[in-house]
């Protein structure tokens, strides 16, 4: 019986790994390590079995850890990221109160409309150029200009648009001074678990991610981590939650049954993908500390973009400081088009994105570079991806050669600060 389920297990990982897979290096769903699809396909197991119980308080434990918190409070939900949005306009604002949203993009546009269809009044801060930041003055002066405090401040840390990567650590902190009792809010998708964000001491109050980015694991989770103050928030509101499924009153005691390690039922939880995320959070945190995966992102972003530059290309990002690590927006060459371009990329096994932002879509396209696509370069993810791109732009008749000043770049070996051979 038991020989008989590794077979399944093993050829269903082989089946899985040859069968129609591209190599997916859009900005999420990203790939993710063998153990963890074992782990999403994994045998049928009650919601209220006791070992689940004890893997999915496991998982909130891990997820305090990748926050860099003690005190906030992970919950983790079937739904996808953007139920993270629901889920705070929900439970932290009421109808008619104010918020500011730093809006850099696409993701920040659909912020506002969730906040809309709770009837909360949306102030926005962005620019008008897309791939640039809005300034920590722009943060200022909307606030000061505000006729009422606003209960919170929306930041999307990386909008997966156009690679623009938000200061969170700086607006949080004019945030807070400016507004002591704000809630600072970090949209992580494309970034929790990449780039640098270190909840308790950047006193952030919520952040919301998924599980198909930078966490590793298949799409299907939402994840979001409320800090203590946004807990007091909650308790305080003078109306009802105006859902049922998002309302964190009714999960809030699921959750903390489930880090004591007990089954507890509200709606039932994706096993397997909770058990994936348990997985996933483990092996992230078995390589290096959290500040050496923030750093490993970094270095390979740059090589990236480096890369491109070197080819002649313009990245969408207007400056280096503001620039994401989990992806890279790059202009295609004048004459190139998407319908061009991304087909000859798949062609040679590799998938990549278009554009996304509604100004300039058709002009760009993303590669994304996060997980272990970054951090384990003993799996050529990054060399086969520019390759890929490369010889699709010779195809299109674009001479990358010609352009070529090789950037320098000693990538990291699997003994690298890594430990181990899957991160
Ligand atoms: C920054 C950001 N926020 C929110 C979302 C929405 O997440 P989902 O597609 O999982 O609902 C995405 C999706 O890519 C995103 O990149």
């Amino acid at each position: 019986m038991m020989l008989a389920a590794i077979y399944v297990t093993v050829m269903g990982i082989i089946f899985a790994k040859t069968m129609c897979h591209n190599l997916l290096m859009i900005p999420g769903p990203v790939e993710f390590t063998d153990t963890v699809l074992a782990a999403a396909g994994g045998q049928p197991m009650s919601h209220m079995d006791k070992s689940f119980a004890g893997q999915f308080g496991e998982a909130i434990e891990l997820l305090r850890q990748v926050a860099l918190t003690k005190t906030g409070q992970p919950f983790i939900l079937a739904g996808s990221g953007s139920l993270g949005w629901d889920i705070f306009a929900a439970n932290f604002i009421e109808s008619g109160e104010h918020v500011l949203v730093i809006n850099t993009g696409y993701f920040g546009d659909r912020f506002v409309d969730t906040f809309e269809a709770y009837n909360i009044t949306v102030t926005q801060v962005h620019t008008t150029l897309p791939g640039t930041p809005p300034s920590l003055l722009d943060v200022e002066s909307a606030i000061k200009a505000a006729s009422v405090p606003f209960k919170a401040v929306t930041i999307t840390h990386v909008d997966t648009s156009t690679g623009v990567l938000m200061d969170v650590k700086k607006v949080a902190a004019l945030v807070r001074t400016l507004l002591p009792s704000a809630l600072i809010v970090v949209d992580g998708v494309c970034s929790f678990g990449a780039e640098s964000l270190f909840f308790d001491d950047w006193d952030v109050d919520f952040v919301l991610t998924a599980s198909q980015k930078a966490l590793g694991v298949p799409p299907g989770l939402c994840v979001v981590i409320a800090s203590q103050r946004a807990l007091s928030v909650l308790d305080a509101r003078s109306t009802s939650v105006p859902s049922y499924y998002a309302n964190l009153k009714k999960w809030l005691p699921i959750m903390r049954a489930y880090e004591a390690k007990t089954p507890a039922y509200f709606a039932t939880p994706p096993v397997q993908l909770v058990q994936a995320l348990q997985v996933s959070l483990l092996e992230i945190l078995r390589g290096s500390d959290m500040a050496g995966r923030f750093a490993h992102h970094v270095e390979v972003s740059n090589y990236v973009k480096d890369k491109v530059e070197s080819w002649g290309l313009k990245l969408v990002t207007t400056s280096r400081e503001a620039e994401a690590h989990t992806l890279t927006a790059v202009y295609l060459p004048t004459g190139v088009t998407l319908p061009d371009l991304l087909p000859k990329v798949l062609k040679q096994g590799v998938m990549i994105g278009g554009g996304l932002h509604v100004n300039i879509a058709p002009k760009y396209f993303r590669i994304g570079h996060m997980h272990i696509s970054s951090l384990n370069t003993s799996l050529g993810h990054i060399d086969t991806t520019l390759s890929a791109i490369q010889a699709a732009l010779l195809e299109t008749g674009y001479d990358v050669q010609k352009q070529m000043a090789e950037p320098e770049w000693v990538p990291r070996g699997k003994s690298s600060a890594t430990g181990h051979d899957e991160l």
